[in-house]
């Protein structure tokens, strides 16, 4: 980034104080939210450390807080002895055996329910096959399952016994897997013969044994779940079903005490730039801030039903599926299928039969869903609602309305939640009961994450709506503690920035009046514009609030005065209008982007698309955007998009 800061021209100013009758039952008060930030503010360790003993089970209590002596490889209650899985499952089994830990529905529409006392049998069978199999504590298990209760089971299972997790999505081809079991050489991987999904059967075992053809792998056993039972290969000496692992173990097993920094998982996720980074997270201080951030944001009662739909291949899926609700004793909702299948109201419905509380999903599901229109979720009955939120992207301030209005039916608080896999859980988020939200802006970081915005030199933006860096200022503890094997990078990627002194988040964001901060993409996705700084999601924003665009994504092209021109990917209702045949459309859009957000913002080009071409995981593919728009040769590796048909559209030859 330059000099000059980034100029953020979002004009959003609604906002939404909690109601008084939420307010009156949230977790965290105004009163509360007050103390725990003066706490953090005048004794940070003190803070963590009275949390991380009132929030957690110790087997060996912790006399260091933070360990800074390798900076910026921080450590966290170091001598400390813990397992993750024991204070998710056995604690709450003793106080609750029979609550509902998870409520499931198949995408044929099967549902069942397991309770913590048998959730915790189920993981106790399976750490106990593992051990058979010879697992060790440190030694790494890849999981590529489907969003089943069994990846659940699974990911606990490892944790119960100190091994490091690794989840593959299965939406992953098998290249993508393959990679990942070997930078983090996994002696087993665990599997299913194949996962249903969109009414469609994705044979994950056969991916697995492709995965592992070819070359000497790590591998020493793959534990395969039957799920669809659809006939596959099981080699003799290496594959073992998991029901005759776990059929003749014993329901008891001992949770492994771990020290603290004992790594819990890793999980892969792109950079800019090279092969994936193995993100490695910890146990304690992971699990701290997993639980707490649930307990806070969430507002989770007894009573409640949560769900976040999120699988658990994402970071989202480890820290609000598999721990943090599970650590609070909650009833978590999975399902295992597409959202819109077999009929868009698939979400809404589910909602409605297992009276869904509280709903946590992403702005492009939201998007996906809005496009039906009203209708479909107004069928269903979304009353037990009592609170939303979104994560992954910045939420258009349409998105958010309609989330708002028709899902919430306006008395839902909507939580924005911002943090990243390598965050390990939410670090800027409105407390619901207190926080007044704004549509577009994720709010106030979270007591105890100090956060700011800084220019190119280090240096605090002070002046309202100015962009800058998105930088956490102190070490926290549920932070990435490396990437796994390339130490090297993960302080290149993350600290060498700002002298080893600030985490660089790698988004640049601003704050307004009242230091809400408003995230606006990337660093790579800021475009300048004859010399106008503008965030790539505020041109988008503006695109989508035009009636007939439902999705946008805007990327710069070099422009010979400009310096930068933007280039607009557009996804509009009805039929889809080509450059030729509809200039018209064009002109109108530009103009009504100008008049959104200023002339400057005015694309150069439009390009009319059925669907933005997406990760599995839902992220708009932008370096391939970029790409596009320059017209160079797509060298990006586009294996993972959902419909590889969409080249000819973005290439403009269709
Ligand atoms: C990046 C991290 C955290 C789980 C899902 C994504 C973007 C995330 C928000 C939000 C605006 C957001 C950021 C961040 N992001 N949440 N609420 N508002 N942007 O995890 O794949 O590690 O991606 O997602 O750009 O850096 P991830």
């Amino acid at each position: 980034m330059s000099e000059k800061t980034i100029e953020s021209i979002l004009n959003e100013k609604r906002q939404f104080p909690p109601s008084e009758t939420f307010s009156q039952q949230a977790n965290i008060t105004p009163t509360e939210l007050e103390a725990l930030k003066k706490h953090a503010e005048e004794d940070y360790q003190g803070y963590w450390a009275k949390l991380a003993q009132e929030n957690l089970y110790w087997f060996k209590d912790f006399s260091t807080v933070l360990d800074d002596t390798n900076a910026p490889n921080y450590q966290w209650f170091t001598d400390g002895e813990i397992n993750v899985s024991y204070n998710c499952l056995d604690l709450n089994a003793q106080k609750f055996p029979n609550k509902k830990a998870i409520i499931f529905e198949a995408e044929n529409g099967e549902t069942k329910t397991i309770t913590y006392q048998e959730l915790l049998d189920e993981v106790s069978k399976l750490s106990n096959g593992l051990l058979d199999l010879g697992v060790q504590a440190l030694d790494r298990v890849v999981i590529y399952m489907p969003m089943v209760p069994e990846a659940v089971i699974a990911m606990q299972a490892c944790a119960r016994i100190g091994a490091v997790h690794s989840v593959v999505f299965g939406g992953f081809s098998s290249n993508a897997l393959k990679d990942r079991i070997e930078d983090a050489a996994a002696k087993v991987v665990i599997t299913a013969d194949g996962a249903f999904r969109g009414g469609k059967i994705i044979p994950l075992k056969d991916s697995t044994d492709k995965a592992l053809e070819g070359w000497e792998t790590p591998v020493k056993n793959v534990v395969v779940f039957q799920r669809t039972g659809e006939p596959i290969n099981m080699s003799n000496q290496r594959d073992i079903w998991w029901h005759d692992l776990t059929k003749d173990q014993d329901r008891e097993s001992k949770a492994l005490a771990l020290n603290s920094e004992h790594p819990l998982f890793i999980l892969y996720t792109s950079g800019s730039t090279g092969k994936p980074k193995g993100i490695q997270h910890s146990s304690g201080g992971y699990l701290l801030h997993a639980k707490t951030t649930f307990q806070w944001i969430f507002d989770i009662k007894d009573s409640d039903v949560f769900w976040c739909t999120a699988d658990v291949g994402w970071i989202t899926g480890h820290s609000y599926v598999a721990y943090g609700p599970l650590a609070a004793g909650a009833t978590i909702l999975i399902y295992e299928g597409a959202p819109t299948y077999p009929h868009p109201g698939r979400f809404w419905e589910i909602c409605e039969r297992h009276k869904v509380t509280l709903f946590y999903t992403a702005p492009t599901a939201i998007r996906a869903l809005m496009k039906f229109g009203d209708n479909i979720p107004n069928q269903y009955d979304l009353s037990t609602l009592r609170l939303l939120g979104t994560v992954g992207e910045p939420i258009n301030p349409e998105a958010w309305m309609w989330y708002h209005s028709v899902i919430g039916k306006e008395k839902c608080p909507i939580v924005d939640t911002w943090w990243q896999t390598e965050t390990g859980a939410a670090m800027i988020s409105p407390l619901p009961g207190v926080i007044s939200t704004k549509p577009g802006s994720c709010t106030q970081s979270l007591p105890g994450i100090m956060m700011d915005i800084v220019d190119d030199r280090g240096n605090t933006v002070d002046q309202p709506n100015k962009g800058g860096y998105l930088v956490v200022t102190k070490p926290w503890p549920s932070m990435l503690r490396t990437i796994w094997g390339d130490n090297d990078r993960y302080i290149e990627t993350y600290w060498a920035k700002f002298n080893n002194r600030l985490y660089v988040a790698g988004d640049s964001a601003n704050q307004d009046e009242d230091e809400f901060f408003w995230i606006m993409g990337r660093i790579d996705d800021v475009l300048n514009v004859s010399g106008h700084r503008l965030g790539t999601m505020e041109v988008e924003s503006a695109l989508v609030s035009h009636p007939n665009v439902v999705e946008a994504a805007v990327v710069g092209k070099p422009h010979d005065i400009k310096g930068e021109g933007i280039f607009a990917f557009v996804v509009t209702k009805g039929e889809r209008p080509t450059e030729d045949k509809e200039p018209k459309a064009t002109k109108e859009l530009r103009n009504w982007v100008a008049e959104q957000v200023g002339p400057i913002a005015k694309p150069d080009d439009i390009r009319y698309l059925e669907n933005l071409p997406k990760t599995r995981s839902g992220k708009i593919m932008r370096r391939l955007l970029r790409a596009i728009a320059r017209g160079e040769e797509i060298t990006q590796d586009i294996s993972t998009l959902e419909d590889e048909g969409i080249i000819k559209q973005l290439q403009g030859t269709d």
